[in-house]
């Protein structure tokens, strides 16, 4: 089985930030690429900080914080991100144009074996693996956020992904501790449909008045046992994110897929949950609180 040693993520946001982190502290070395020095900033004090949660309970698998912070290169040219790694896990926004940018870049700086794997949520890998121009070795890897806690990964098959890729994809997923599923390239594959539905009904039933914020939540807390309710949910996704999912959707399944009145514009104002302290909840040191 294929064993990866150094990888190289494009994108220091929520995503890109937890899929290094775990990527580090199960041993590879990773390179994080983003064009914002800010964002990979950023990304390192969000993963020192979570390493030192970790430390402080003792919970990092076998190295201490310093050796899995060693391990993590940030940089600004996707070359330096690239060069020589065995696979390259995207994780930018939710734009195809975007994504076909950076992999068409990618692909002047790696070898021929490259894994070429994207995070996205919904888009489709079929579509992005044929603009690039290599479709057999594109392949989707959808993580949950926080990537270094969920353990499942969609391993999502493009029309022409071919089969060694899927196994290299698996092989990596098991390499990162995941349980991975195999999904078909179909829009929002086996998750994000079901995920966004309830976030998206959740803020119609704020829009409709039919219970507060922290009730709703509490609603599918205690009454389905779910570990947070969908508001908070979408909070911890980012509002744009779940956006994006929505239109990607409605444009793709249909009218179910609406994005709400109250996510556009929340999204429009800057509420984008807990990376920007405000969403539908008010995110402080020690977590949520009501947004008033
Ligand atoms: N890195 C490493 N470990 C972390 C971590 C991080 N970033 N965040 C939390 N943890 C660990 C904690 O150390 C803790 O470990 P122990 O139980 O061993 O002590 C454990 O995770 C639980 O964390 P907390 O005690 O801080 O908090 P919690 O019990 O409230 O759990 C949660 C937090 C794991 C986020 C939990 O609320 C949960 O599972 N929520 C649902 C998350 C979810 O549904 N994610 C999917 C979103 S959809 C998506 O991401 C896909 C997409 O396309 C948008």
């Amino acid at each position: 089985m294929q064993d990866f040693t150094e990888l190289a993520v494009l994108g220091a946001g929520t995503m890109g930030a937890g899929i290094a982190q775990l990527a580090a502290t199960r041993g590879l070395s990773v390179r994080v690429f983003d064009v914002a020095e800010p964002q990979l900033a950023r990304a390192r004090v969000a993963i020192v900080s979570q390493l030192e949660r970790l430390a402080a309970k003792g919970k990092v698998e076998g190295d201490d914080a310093a050796v899995v912070m060693s391990r993590l290169l940030f940089v600004t040219r996707i070359a330096d991100a690239c060069a020589g790694v065995g696979a390259v896990i995207e994780a930018a926004p939710e734009s195809m144009d975007l994504k076909v940018e950076l992999f068409r870049e990618v692909i002047g700086a790696v070898g021929s074996q490259t894994l070429l794997a994207s995070n996205t949520s919904s888009l489709s890998i079929t579509e992005l693996g044929r603009r690039v121009g290599e479709p057999a070795r594109t392949v989707g890897l959808h993580f949950f956020n926080p990537p270094p806690v969920m353990p499942l990964l969609e391993v999502v098959r493009g029309v022409d992904t071919a089969p060694q890729t899927v196994d290299a994809a698996l092989a990596l997923a098991r390499q990162l501790g995941k349980e991975p599923i195999v999904v078909r390239d179909f829009p929002g594959f086996a998750s994000s449909r079901l995920g966004v539905i309830l976030g998206a009904e959740a803020i119609r039933m704020l829009e409709q008045g039919v219970a507060s914020v922290e009730d709703i939540d509490r609603a599918m807390k205690l009454g389905y046992r779910h570990p947070m309710g969908p508001l908070e949910l979408t909070d911890l996704v980012g509002l744009d994110v779940r956006l994006a999912i929505l239109e990607h959707l409605h444009r793709e399944l249909g009218e179910q897929f609406r994005p709400p009145a109250l996510l556009r514009q929340m999204v429009r104002a800057g509420r984008l949950g807990k990376k920007s302290g405000l969403g539908f909840y008010r995110w402080t040191a020690t977590g949520p609180v009501s947004a008033g």
